[in-house]
């Protein structure tokens, strides 16, 4: 079914999308080609590719990848698809090798997708060119990394990655800036969830202020009624995690959301006060706060700890905590399936305790066993459900705090409480979707 961009423009209004845009499947199709396929995508951290023949099984948009280190060093993104029958070809989540080879008729491909062997070779015409680019597994088109974030584009054309990322970069720097020697390390060991409703909803609650104090109230209520020594064990983490969701409407009121052209956003504030703030005693936080002055100087140090950014969301695909060096990476399915995979990063020359908050950070908010993300994963069920059995004139509203966002000089806009963030989203999606003659 083909759909005009006129169609396309009609279900996106100023304060209210159709719901289609969340349900049907040649919307979903579009989003694929005009948004996965063209933007830059997350395929891999630098730390899981450190030597030749490491690789690591990747998606962009729909389709399977693989990113791998070349004997020459160098990093390709190439398709986990036999260009023998179609067969995929890595079935590993990560590792080291030589060759990836089918499993079906053999055909043998080197670490940059060409093809390098395959049986009974004499029975092949001469037109038949192995080494071709016919039979390498495709590569994308544009690969590039910005600070050990290797990215990559199916579109050979389009804006390069740092114009793309524009205020985002920071969020990049900020995160690799925290180990006290500029090095971070991808745990390659992640939880792995999918939830029954569509990818931008993820994205739409991420920054959405009003949520938490409702959706993981039952856990705020929980963490409320036990007193500290009820997570001795974890130093109280995984107590204020869940309460921090209680945060009063005053408090909420004062995290500013920053909604960035393209689509990005993230939350300022959320650490500065109140109970998520630093401790007057935590002795860990000292010794690395020591390894990092020592490294920086007192006054780098504390332009790096007080950047205060809290889920930095990088349209259309991932997501980054600087704080506690976490890494969430969101594919669409379908459009009533979204694939999460939650990851954290080690900091290199900071205290191994410090380690431990990001994966306890993780095991709270990642994991299956977690008592928020299963909030969140049950409230996005119940849109797909409510938008699924609903008439043709359904809309999504999305207009709280119209009018309340002030603008910044590099073309973001800021406010609180709002929907600015998702409203900025679908600014950026409609572009997306209607970009170029595509009627
Ligand atoms: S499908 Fe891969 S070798 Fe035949
Ligand atoms: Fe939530």
């Amino acid at each position: 079914m083909t759909i005009t961009v006129e169609e396309i423009k009609a279900l996106v209004q100023p304060h209210a999308v159709h719901k289609r845009v969340y349900t049907d499947q040649s919307i979903f199709d579009l989003e694929i080609e005009r948004i996965f396929n063209k933007t830059w995508i997350f395929v891999a951290h630098e730390s899981q590719l450190r030597n030749p023949g490491d690789f690591v099984r990747a998606r962009i948009g729909t389709q399977d990848y693989i990113a791998t280190r070349g004997e020459q060093g160098e990093i390709n993104v190439i398709q986990n698809r036999c260009t023998h029958r179609g067969a995929t070809v890595c079935h590993e989540p990560h590792g080291n090798t030589k060759r990836f080879v089918c499993g079906y008729h053999q055909w043998m491909f080197d670490l940059g997708g060409t093809l390098r062997g395959l049986p009974h070779r004499q029975s092949y015409p001469d037109t038949f060119v192995p080494e071709s680019e016919q039979y390498a597994l495709k590569k994308a088109p544009r690969v590039a990394e910005y600070r050990g974030f290797i990215f990559a584009s199916l579109s050979a054309t389009g804006p390069d990655l740092e114009t793309f990322l524009g205020p985002m970069l920071v969020a990049i720097d900020n995160l690799v800036d925290r180990s006290p020697v500029g090095k971070i390390e991808l745990v390659q060991t992640a939880f792995r969830l999918e939830y029954k409703g569509n990818w931008k909803m993820h994205h739409e609650n991420a920054n959405d202020t009003i949520h938490p104090g409702v959706v993981h109230n039952s856990s705020v209520q929980t963490a409320r009624q036990h007193g500290p020594e009820s997570t001795s064990f974890d130093f109280g983490q995984t107590r204020e995690m869940l309460q921090g969701n209680g945060f009063s409407k005053k408090e909420w009121e004062g995290i500013e959301q920053v909604a960035v052209p393209g689509g990005h956003s993230y939350m300022d504030g959320i650490y500065r006060n109140g109970l998520l703030a630093r401790k007057e005693v935590d002795p860990v936080r000292d010794a690395y706060e020591d390894a990092m002055i020592k490294a920086y100087g007192i006054e780098r140090t504390r332009s790096i700890l007080d950047l205060d950014r809290f889920n930095n969301l990088i349209y259309p695909n991932i997501n980054i905590n600087a704080q506690y060096h976490q890494l969430r990476i969101v594919h669409p399915v379908a459009p009533d399936r979204t694939l999460v995979i939650s990851h954290c990063f080690k900091l290199v020359g900071a205290p191994d305790e410090i380690f431990h908050r990001a994966i306890r950070f993780l095991t709270n908010l990642g994991s299956p066993a977690s008592m928020i993300y299963g909030d969140d994963a049950t409230i996005f069920e119940r849109c797909n459900v409510g938008l699924r059995s609903s008439g043709e004139d359904t809309w999504v509203d999305m207009q709280r705090g119209v009018g309340l966002e002030r603008p910044l000089p590099n073309g973001s806009t800021i406010s609180a409480a709002t929907e600015a963030p998702i409203r900025s989203q679908f600014h950026a999606w409609l572009d997306y979707m209607t970009a170029g003659d595509q009627s």
